[in-house]
């Protein structure tokens, strides 16, 4: 079948590598830029006339290249057809726009040809790029079935997050701080950000995972690490426009190595001629973790539930406690200082409840028999604090997932 069609690539190449580069002018992923409309052009000055006339090549171009890829791949043309219904609500054009290019665009078999080596390119997905899922819904989910004890965090990062992908044209990349106690979720709900924002997950080549101690363990190379890490972040926004780089232990990040980060995370429109304000940066430290601990406790004690603890309550003492601490945390909050943190995400200590529910997690994604007593086993064998109480879980969920094999027959 492919060997009919290898003399058609060469003359079709040029053509599609004109369609890659129609798109490499839209600015995001999502939809939008659709809206070049004939009638705009009259009275226009002669320069914007060229830029409408240009928009409205584009527009059908991409009609065209996806239309191309649905006619190949059914599949990937039912699925976009499934966002393009979810997604009817707020475009109201969705139907008529999908009806059009059913009935506008019949295929040549050449065109299947075109549409695969185009696909190759990753540009045929509804995102515009296919290795780009981003899927809230998904996230969303996820953040509300699997994430325990953490309404501050679900709902701070849902809300940034989505904020940031509707925005057409950010200002700058978005940067959110996780601080919390270790176990309470903060690689977790870095992992399902992964997980929905890109096909391949952490595996994306948009996506860069950073542990302080592992990749900068020695202090005296921290200048060739700076050159490293600015080298890593510009050549994985250049392959990927919507990256997200994932720094753990970002308390003990050097200094330098965060001036080396700065300028990606700032207002410019580019940095040495590429665009970083579409990328997205986690900062996971455990810094803070007291502080949001003593505000759990404080409400514990005052008999109130937790899920009254309010962003209020927490984000002000958060902040205190961040920029005051000197030391250990204090290059990581230099960040903080000159306003580069978007959202600080407060990670609350977990309770025994919420450790059962980790340990219930932990035997579903084996596919093992659980009981009630098991998982009350299971949160058991945690420490937990203050002394009197024995209200929070020193680790968290950290390791429950271990510790099931215990009760393993
Ligand atoms: C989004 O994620 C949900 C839950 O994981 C899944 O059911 C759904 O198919 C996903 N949607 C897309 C468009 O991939």
């Amino acid at each position: 079948m492919a060997s009919s069609r290898v003399p058609w690539l060469c003359c079709c190449l040029c053509l599609v590598v004109l369609g890659a580069q129609a798109h490499a002018g839209q600015p995001r992923p999502r939809e939008g830029g659709e809206e070049a409309s004939g009638s705009a052009l009259l009275g226009a000055q002669p320069y914007e006339r060229l830029q409408e006339h240009l928009g409205t090549v584009r527009a059908l171009s991409k009609r065209y290249w996806r239309a191309l890829a649905c006619g190949l791949w059914q599949q990937e043309c039912e699925r976009e057809e499934e966002e393009e219904d979810e997604e009817e609500g707020a475009e109201e054009e969705g139907e008529s726009e999908t009806v059009r290019e059913k009935q506008g665009w019949h295929l040549p078999v050449m065109s299947e040809i075109l549409s695969s080596v185009y696909c190759s390119f990753g540009r045929c997905c509804a995102t515009g790029d296919c290795r780009v899922t981003n899927n809230i819904t998904g996230l969303e989910l996820d953040l509300s079935r699997r994430l325990h004890g953490q309404h501050l965090a679900r709902n701070v990062v849902l809300k940034a997050v989505q904020g940031f992908l509707e925005t057409p044209q950010p200002e700058k990349a978005l940067a959110l701080s996780f601080h919390g106690w270790s176990g309470t979720g903060k690689n977790f709900v870095a992992r399902l950000i992964a997980k929905h924002l890109y096909r391949d997950g952490l595996k994306s080549e948009c996506v860069k995972v950073f542990i302080s101690l592992f990749h900068f363990p020695h202090p005296t190379y921290v200048d060739s690490y700076k050159v490293q890490l600015a080298k890593q972040i510009s050549e994985t926004v250049r392959l990927c426009q919507q990256s997200l780089f994932i720094f753990d232990e970002a308390e003990k990040l050097h200094p330098s190595l965060l001036d080396a980060i700065k300028p990606y995370l700032d207002h410019y429109d580019s940095v040495d001629g590429v665009d970083y304000r579409q990328s997205i940066f986690l900062f996971l430290s455990n810094t803070g973790g007291n502080i949001i601990n003593e505000v759990a406790l404080h409400f514990w004690r005052a008999g109130r539930t937790r899920e009254e603890i309010t962003m209020e309550h927490l984000e002000r003492y958060l902040r205190m406690e961040l920029l005051d601490s000197a030391g250990d945390g204090s290059a990581h909050n230099c960040l903080l200082k000159e306003n580069l943190i978007d959202f600080l995400v407060p990670f609350l200590p977990l309770e025994h409840r919420h450790v059962k529910l980790c340990a219930r997690d932990a035997f579903l994604a084996r596919n093992l028999p659980f009981t009630e007593e098991a998982l009350d086993e299971v949160a058991r064998m945690m420490v937990f604090v203050p002394k009197e109480e024995e209200l929070f879980s020193v680790q968290g969920c950290k390791s429950v997932s271990q510790r099931i094999n215990y009760f393993l027959p």
